[in-house]
């Protein structure tokens, strides 16, 4: 029998407690030299000290094609980029950049505002408005709908889809299979597309239907669709709405932020720092490898704690704290490091200066009206606040 590697943690990305007591294994995993081992998913490590986790993501030794979290639900199609190693990866990312890369994301400034403004205008009458349910989560939703070309009666099933694949990894609400609605989606909105192609990004990828010069498969194609609709909401939703809390609770920096709206952009990254949306994503090693004093196995599986790896005091001072100055070194890793650093980085760090530009604009002062509600250490669902002398946006 193998020994069981030593020092070992409980950590289960599996586990829906995890959501809200992740940060009490980041302490363990530091404890234990940055590297720990633990025996969820059938063994896997897990890396918590920020330079060991920037030097795994910069080391392509250590692979996505075999997944990037486990265990992995069975017929997921791979998501593109996230899951593909070089060669491969360069042409499945590309499908994206077209979009939302740095050179092209700019053009898409007035759309993102336009939905942004729509949604505050929509709190005219709330005498409590929820910037959670109401502004940051149906905001990136919007956005991506818009990017991708899909008809708004999909957002409340293509949610639930994603909820179920990535976030709680169970059967949809009504107990039916993610993977089968993922798929009767997807080449429902594709046969719709092709019979009327507009000027969108699924569009776009019809016209040609190739990655890299080959033609995409079905699961490759809905592998590129799942990057979006899936990739593209959630994590900007929660880095919004964890920034809107650190400033509405902060009166000093929302006055701040009112006399000097080009700070936003770093307060968001800080925000994203100490919040950081997406916690963790897994690599396998292609050959033995030594890590932080322990010898990783061809084979084995690990857990790159990026929310961990920021919140790492060998990097931050009082890492815990948000730096309402922003912070000087204000590299993180909340959009990952290396090949796989986020695709849609551009386009989040957008929506995050835009909707708080556009909710400081619209009002005097924001302050809570009620208990902020959680679903997650890093999800605030419902943000209860009164707009005072709220003038709404036109669109
Ligand atoms: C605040 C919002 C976001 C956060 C915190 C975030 C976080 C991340 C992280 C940590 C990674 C690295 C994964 C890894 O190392 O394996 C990543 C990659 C990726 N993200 Fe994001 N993301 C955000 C927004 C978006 C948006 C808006 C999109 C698409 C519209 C997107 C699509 C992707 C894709 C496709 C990849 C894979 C890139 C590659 O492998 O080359 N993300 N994201």
């Amino acid at each position: 029998m193998t020994a069981i590697p030593s020092p070992s943690v409980p950590f289960d990305s599996a586990d829906p407690s995890m959501r809200f007591h992740d940060i009490d294994v980041f302490e363990m995993v530091r404890k234990a030299g940055g590297i720990a081992w633990t025996e969820a998913a059938g063994g896997m490590w897990v890396v918590g000290r920020f330079d060991l986790i920037k030097r795994i993501t910069k080391d392509e030794r250590f692979r996505s094609s075999e997944g990037v979290r486990f265990p992995r639900a069975d017929g997921i199609p791979k998501v593109a980029a996230l899951e593909y190693d070089r060669p491969d990866h360069t042409a499945h990312r590309e499908l994206m950049t077209s979009a939302i890369g740095p050179r092209t994301v700019g053009a898409l400034q007035p759309m993102v505002r336009s939905h942004a403004r729509r949604l505050i205008a929509s709190l005219r009458n709330a005498e409590i408005a929820d910037l959670g349910g109401s502004f940051a989560f149906p905001l990136p939703l919007d956005v991506i709908f818009s990017i991708v070309g899909a008809p708004a009666d999909l957002k409340e099933r293509v949610v639930q889809v994603a909820e179920s694949l990535f976030l709680y990894r169970a059967p949809m609400p009504d107990g039916s299979d993610p993977v089968a609605a993922m798929r009767e989606i997807f080449d429902g909105l594709v046969a719709e597309k092709l019979a009327k192609p507009g000027d969108d990004w699924l569009s776009g990828i019809l016209r040609t239907r190739a990655v890299g010069g080959v033609e995409l498969s079905d699961a490759e194609l809905h592998g590129a669709m799942l990057a979006f609709l899936a990739g593209g909401h959630h994590s900007t939703s929660r880095g919004i709405a964890c920034l809107l809390v650190e400033i509405v609770k902060d009166p000093g920096l929302q006055r701040r932020l009112r006399e000097e709206p080009n700070l936003i952009p770093a307060i968001a990254e800080e925000s994203l720092r100490l919040n950081t949306p997406l916690r963790w994503f897994a690599r396998t090693a292609s050959e033995d490898i030594e890590i932080g004093g322990q010898l990783i196995r061809a084979g084995d599986r690990v857990y790159l704690m990026y929310a961990a790896g920021n919140l790492d005091p060998a990097v931050f001072d009082e890492p815990l704290k948000l730096d309402p100055q922003g912070r000087k070194n204000s590299e993180h890793l909340a959009f990952g490091w290396g090949l796989h650093r986020c695709v849609g980085m551009p386009l989040a760090q957008m929506q995050l200066r835009i909707a708080v530009e556009e909710l400081l604009a619209a009002t005097e002062d924001i302050c809570f009206a009620g208990e902020v509600e959680w679903s997650a250490l890093v999800e605030p669902r419902y943000i209860p606040v009164r707009l005072v002398d709220f003038v709404p946006p036109e669109d």
